[in-house]
């Protein structure tokens, strides 16, 4: 295992020690998120009551491979926590998410629960969010011309793709990431989000309340 992947183990793994009996859990996305589900359906298989809900297909997948059974986001009627990865954070907890295509609901389970638990290891803390692209996540109906109603605010960006096809969801939509021209990184998801076809962005804001990062010596921190 390289340094980065022993930051984003200390830092999934760290999350559990916050899961207790009893606790509806949302399960993040990515692999950071990934060190998580492994260590938690380890404890869960040694006994900790916990009942679980997922993001995306992939967590879900990941999730039942390691002999949990992963419940509807509807069929729970509280989620306790979610923990979840991030590309950037910055000081004030504002994060880019996104990079793996689950930003949407990702977000839907993170504002439905009681708490969101970041773990993120230690390169994706930033002084100023925007070094990566913003995934934005748009109906493929009428997608040209709501990348053309982007361009138009002055944005510009690519369709992210797969094997040279448009990169689907998990919602079955298409994702556009957008380079941002400046770091008014709010202003602009607010004018992304009042354009027809356009679902959500990865900006997120407001959500998270404990992080946790790992850095590449194994260690990890609480803030
Ligand atoms: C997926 C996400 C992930 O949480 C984010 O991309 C971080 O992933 P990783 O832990 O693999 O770096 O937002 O949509």
């Amino acid at each position: 295992m390289d340094e980065l992947e022993q930051a984003k183990k200390a830092a999934g793994y760290k999350a559990t020690a916050f899961i207790k009996d009893g606790m509806v859990v949302g399960l993040g996305s990515g692999t950071t998120a990934a060190f998580f589900i492994e260590k938690l359906s380890e404890k869960i298989n040694q006994g900790l009551k916990v009942d679980v809900v997922s993001s995306s297909a992939g967590s879900k997948k990941l999730a039942e491979h390691f002999g949990l059974q992963v419940l509807d986001i509807n069929e729970v009627s509280s989620i306790d926590v979610t923990v979840d990865g991030a590309d950037e954070i910055d000081q004030n907890k504002n994060m880019i998410k996104g990079a793996g295509a689950a930003h949407v609901r990702e977000k839907i389970l993170a504002s439905s629960s009681h708490e969101m638990i970041v773990i993120v290891d230690e390169t994706k803390l930033v002084a100023k969010l925007g070094q990566r692209p913003l995934p934005v996540e748009i109906l493929p109906y009428g997608h040209l011309f709501t990348q053309k109603k982007i361009e138009k605010l002055g944005f510009e960006g690519s369709w992210r793709k797969e094997n040279s096809q448009l990169h689907i969801t998990d919602n079955e939509n298409y994702l556009f990431d957008i380079k941002l021209p400046s770091h008014e990184i709010k202003k602009f998801h607010e004018m992304l989000i009042d354009i027809p076809g356009v679902i959500d962005t990865g900006f997120f804001t407001n959500l998270a309340g404990r992080v946790i990062v790992g850095y590449k010596d194994g260690s990890s921190t609480v803030r």
